[in-house]
């Protein structure tokens, strides 16, 4: 049985880099020993993408992207098609939980100094990757062709009416029509299903080559190919991905499939966070909804984009929300520059350092939480200066973090 296995491999190897890409790849790929929890995000972020692409497919096939029959043909999948509903909640449960990882991720990387030398470029392809997750779920939330679908597409959409000179062309352009109608939907369908999960998949492909170059960073910040053993060339501080990794990495799927399950199974809407009640009804262009909010994992931003109250500077208000909230997101690509530290992982950072990111967390989670609530004089108030916190973080970065009292690194992980 084995030989047959053998000379199959055989036959494929003469034809196709099989054995050596499964050698580079996994089971001669030597990631550092000292992995934690935080590494099971990776894995993750590649499972619920997987989940999104499959029951994204069957959605398709019963969705009707048309005005008059969207909203209808959601319902249909959900009462009349065989498991149907358990389709959608997992894929609506999937954006969802594609959020919390992807966030979780990301700041794994700012604990660890992940983005710094020689992973910028690694970083800036998850910032890629995080923009097309970000379109991909707008273009998606649309699509249900509900009341939160329509106004909440409307807010977004007229922030492109807000760029001076070519605002409102641009805004035509995108939508193919004067208002937020059939053709947009039909666009963004076409966004959505076919345009931005390939470049999506393309660009995951591109962030797992590049991480393969430069090796994983680990939690003691230590590059572990600069002590190589003479005779082998295999890092001392590494052990080859397979089995080590890909049988860990099972722990982190099953924790996060109980909680995938408990939520589809027990809280789908999520008390109206993951899917908002306001989205039950059928988009009516005539009749703005109370309170317009987007989903969780857009109102830290949105929060921002409400904060500037006055014109400032000759520029409008509006539109400094608008570049506040474009700038919130893409302030993250430059933090491989920002950060002057001599050191990468929190462990070895000193206290400002460690002040900064536990403010920039709250601030984070405060500005999340106003973005739910309609806005009064207070919650602006509280926007306004948990706004300046968030910016804070970043562009005295390079102060705070060269001053900062730093442990020195190790030489060796320390686990
Ligand atoms: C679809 C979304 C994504 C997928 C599937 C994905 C996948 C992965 C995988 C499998 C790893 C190796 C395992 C690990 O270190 O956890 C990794 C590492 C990494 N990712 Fe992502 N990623 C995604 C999004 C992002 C985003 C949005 C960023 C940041 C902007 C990012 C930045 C990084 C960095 C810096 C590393 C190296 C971490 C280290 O070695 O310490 N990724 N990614």
């Amino acid at each position: 049985m084995s030989n047959i296995f053998n000379s199959m491999i055989e036959w494929i190897d003469k034809r196709f880099p099989l054995t050596s890409n499964w050698k580079a790849h996994l089971s001669e790929y030597y990631a550092p020993k000292n992995f934690n929890f935080w590494y099971f995000f990776g894995s993750l972020a590649l499972l619920v993408l997987v989940n999104q692409l499959i029951t994204g497919i069957f959605l398709t096939m019963n969705y009707k992207p048309d005005a008059s029959q969207a909203f209808a043909s959601v319902e249909y999948i959900m009462r009349d098609v065989d498991y149907g509903w358990l389709i959608r909640y997992m894929h609506s449960t999937g954006a969802s939980m594609f959020f919390v990882v992807v966030y979780l991720h990301m700041f794994r990387g700012m604990l660890y100094g992940s983005y710094r030398k020689p992973r910028e470029l690694l970083w800036l392809v998850g910032m890629c990757i995080f923009f097309v997750l970000m379109s991909l779920a707008f273009t998606g939330y649309i699509l249900p062709w509900g009341q939160m679908s329509y106004w909440g597409a409307q807010v977004i959409v007229s922030m492109f009416g807000a760029i001076p000179a070519i605002g409102e062309t641009l805004q035509q352009w995108l939508l193919g029509d004067f208002t937020l109608s059939d053709a947009a939907l039909n666009r963004f369908f076409a966004y959505h299903v076919v345009t931005l999960p390939l470049v999506l998949l393309v660009l995951v492909f591109v962030h797992i080559l590049a991480l393969h170059e430069t090796g994983s960073n680990n939690p003691d910040g230590v590059e572990i190919k600069e002590n190589k053993n003479p005779s082998t060339g295999i890092p001392v501080d590494g052990i080859p991905f397979h089995p080590y990794y890909t049988v860990k990495d099972i722990v982190g799927v099953v924790v996060f499939l109980i909680v995938f399950c408990g939520i589809i199974f027990f809280a789908p809407e999520m008390g109206g966070y993951f899917l908002e009640y306001n989205n039950f009804i059928p988009a009516n262009t005539l009749q703005t909804p109370d309170h317009i909010a987007p989903v969780w994992y857009f109102t830290p931003y949105y929060s921002m984009l409400r904060a500037v109250t006055v014109n400032f500077l000759g520029i409008d208000a509006k539109l400094w929300g608008v570049i506040l909230m474009a700038g919130s997101v893409v302030i993250f690509c430059f933090l491989p520059w920002l950060d002057r530290s001599p050191v990468k992982s929190v462990r070895y950072k000193g206290p400002y350092f460690k002040i900064a990111l536990t403010l920039f967390v709250i601030s984070f989670f405060v500005l999340g939480w106003l973005g739910t609530k309609s806005p009064t004089p207070l919650y602006t108030l509280l926007a306004q200066i948990f706004t300046v916190i968030y910016f804070a973080f970043f562009v005295l970065m390079p102060w705070y973090s060269k001053i900062d009292k730093t442990k020195p690194e190790p030489k060796r992980l320390q686990e």
